[in-house]
């Protein structure tokens, strides 16, 4: 028997621009300890085996953040707290349950665009 693949990505913006900038970012100083608090989460719950946090880059949506996603599922979850993290490991990682109330709006996560039909509107080959 192989190693097991994890069951759940979980993708955390993890981009911080310095003070002062007029773009806003997914950690500050109010949220930079939210990765730490979803790996320990994901610890004390004895599953980081099967759930995989993984620390990423600007994921633009930026002015919703702090942002995740969640895969499989394509799941965006937007203006994230530690209680918000708790209930989405609690209902949705382990329960099952998307938590649509944490979920990003639909207009700033609509159905994705597949790479073929991109290169279709771009003209690109
Ligand atoms: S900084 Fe987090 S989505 Fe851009």
């Amino acid at each position: 028997m192989g190693i097991p693949q994890p069951a759940f990505y979980i993708f955390k913006c993890e981009q911080s621009s310095p003070p002062g900038m007029p773009r806003p970012s997914c950690v500050t100083n109010e949220t930079r300890d939210l990765f730490q608090h979803l790996a320990q989460r994901l610890m004390e719950k004895g599953i980081i085996g099967t759930v995989q946090p993984v620390r990423t880059g600007c994921l633009n949506r930026c002015q919703y953040g702090p942002v995740m996603l969640v895969e499989p599922g394509h799941v965006m979850y937007a203006g994230l707290t530690k209680e918000k993290i708790d209930r989405i490991i609690d209902e949705h990682i382990i329960g099952g349950k998307i938590v649509e109330d944490f979920v990003i709006e639909p207009e700033a996560w609509d159905d994705p665009i597949s790479p073929e039909q991109m290169m279709k509107m771009t003209g690109a080959h």
